[in-house]
């Protein structure tokens, strides 16, 4: 039986999310770790990798449906994978109810339209050295930009600084058109570099390590949601 999905938090866009990425719980225990953050979480974060876009495989939609009877959680599905449009109906059939697609595995246009016809919420996601001009054509058709703040593929990678430039183009563009497009970021996020990315204008923040790494992680999500928090209302940072 499905359960009643109040909690599958679509927007508004703009707004702070905290995704934890379930690449970092203990697999043998998802649903009763998905649990435990649950209340601390805006978003569920669902890497999916497959072995040829990244070097690693993890899961896929048999495991998005179960976790989907134990937690009405937004699910933001990340596909890192080479072929999307193979497995996308797939995922929404499961209870995705967003998926990004990397704009490096081309073919945007047409994931996009299948996305949308899906009922998907649609991102598109750029690897730490893929330009902002890969994402700028398709800003008006999506609702999220995923810019990947480490190498995709695995978790507990140091955080690449140099990416904040491009989340601050990303933010500029999506304010400039007046478009209600999330800026995400994923990778070494924590509360020391979640209120950077945020300064530099992301407002989802995906973190596993940060979180499932800890032994009591609904501290550790309630911490990176602070830190985000006290950073806004501390201003922009000095220069
Ligand atoms: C990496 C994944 C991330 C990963 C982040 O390829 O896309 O979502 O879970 O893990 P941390 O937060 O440990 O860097
Ligand atoms: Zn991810």
């Amino acid at each position: 039986m499905e359960l009643p999905t109040p909690g599958r938090d679509r927007g508004p866009a703009g707004a702070l999310r905290l995704a934890p990425s379930v690449l970092s719980a203990d697999f043998g225990m998802l649903a009763q770790e998905v649990a435990e953050v649950e209340p601390f979480a805006d978003w569920l974060h669902v890497d999916v990798m497959d072995g040829h876009f990244v070097p690693n495989v993890t899961i896929g939609p048999p495991v998005v449906a179960s976790l989907r009877r134990h937690t009405s959680l937004f699910f933001d599905c990340h596909l890192m994978m080479t072929e999307p449009h193979r497995y996308l109906e797939a995922f929404a059939d499961a209870g995705a109810d967003g998926c990004t697609v990397h704009v490096e595995v081309g073919g945007t246009d047409e994931l996009i339209e299948q996305m949308r016809a899906l009922g998907l919420r649609a991102g598109l996601a750029l690897n730490p050295d893929t330009p902002f001009d890969a994402v700028e054509p398709y800003l008006h058709a999506i609702d999220l930009v995923l810019c990947m703040t480490v190498f995709p593929g695995f978790g507990g990678q140091d955080f690449i600084w140099e990416v904040m430039p491009k989340v601050t183009q990303v933010r500029a563009a999506v304010a400039a058109r007046g478009l209600d497009v999330d800026v995400e970021v994923d990778g070494g996020i924590d509360t020391i570099t979640a209120p950077v990315a945020a300064s530099a204008g992301a407002n989802v923040f995906v973190a596993g390590s940060a979180i499932f790494g800890h032994e009591r992680p609904w501290e550790s999500a309630d911490a990176i949601r602070a830190a985000v928090r006290a950073s806004a209302e501390a201003g922009p940072p000095r220069r």
